[in-house]
């Protein structure tokens, strides 16, 4: 049988190592799991007035659907100003409003990186801190904080050995999560 894993990219730029983590993903999941990316570069800000005057955007009720219809969501992440960043906040501030509340009750696995030593890990906690408000149950497990993340992509991939046994027991432990229900 198959589970579905939902993965969302915290940076919108084509280069970004943020996705490139996030197209290792596939490779490094236990077999079984199929990883669907999402992206969120078409979401308005938010804005309650848009629901308002013209209902949930398009891309917002997409993303809400396909996240509720995943065992999982997979949080790909990077870290600016010590912060979590805007995009991908604000795609989470329209999925905690919307009737439904997807990501609710959904194990996530939260996963950052940096050029810089700590991996984002500042971004990572606080992660923790959005997630938890909105329901969602993050699965702990080896800390995903991948540093020095120029050094260990190639060809668009993280190839670095010790990062991707990381990601690949994180990823383990959600889908054991999201079987168990
Ligand atoms: C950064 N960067 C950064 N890095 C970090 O480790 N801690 C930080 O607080 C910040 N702050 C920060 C703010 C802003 C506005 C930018 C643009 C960048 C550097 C950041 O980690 C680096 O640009 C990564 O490459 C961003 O991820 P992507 O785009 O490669 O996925």
């Amino acid at each position: 049988s198959q589970i579905t894993f939902v993965a969302l990219c915290g940076s919108l730029r084509r280069a970004s190592m943020t996705r490139m983590l996030r197209a290792t993903l596939p490779e490094l999941a236990p077999e079984g799991v199929r990883i669907v990316d999402v992206e969120i570069d078409d979401l308005p800000l938010f804005n309650e007035d848009i629901r308002a005057e013209s209902g949930t955007p398009a891309p917002v009720k997409a993303l809400c659907e396909t996240i509720a219809a995943a065992d999982a969501v997979v949080l790909c992440s990077p870290e600016y100003n010590r912060m979590v960043p805007g995009a991908l906040k604000n795609a989470m501030d329209w999925i905690s409003t919307e009737p439904g509340y997807p990501m609710s009750g959904k194990p996530v696995s939260v996963m950052t990186q940096s050029p810089g030593p700590r991996g984002g890990n500042m971004s990572n906690y606080a992660w923790r801190q959005v997630l938890s408000v909105i329901g969602a149950e993050v699965v702990p497990g080896p800390d995903v904080s991948i540093g020095l993340m120029e050094d260990k992509v190639a060809d668009g991939k993280l190839v670095d050995e010790a990062a991707r046994k990381l990601v690949s027991r994180q990823l383990g432990q959600l889908a054991a999560w999201a079987s168990a229900g």
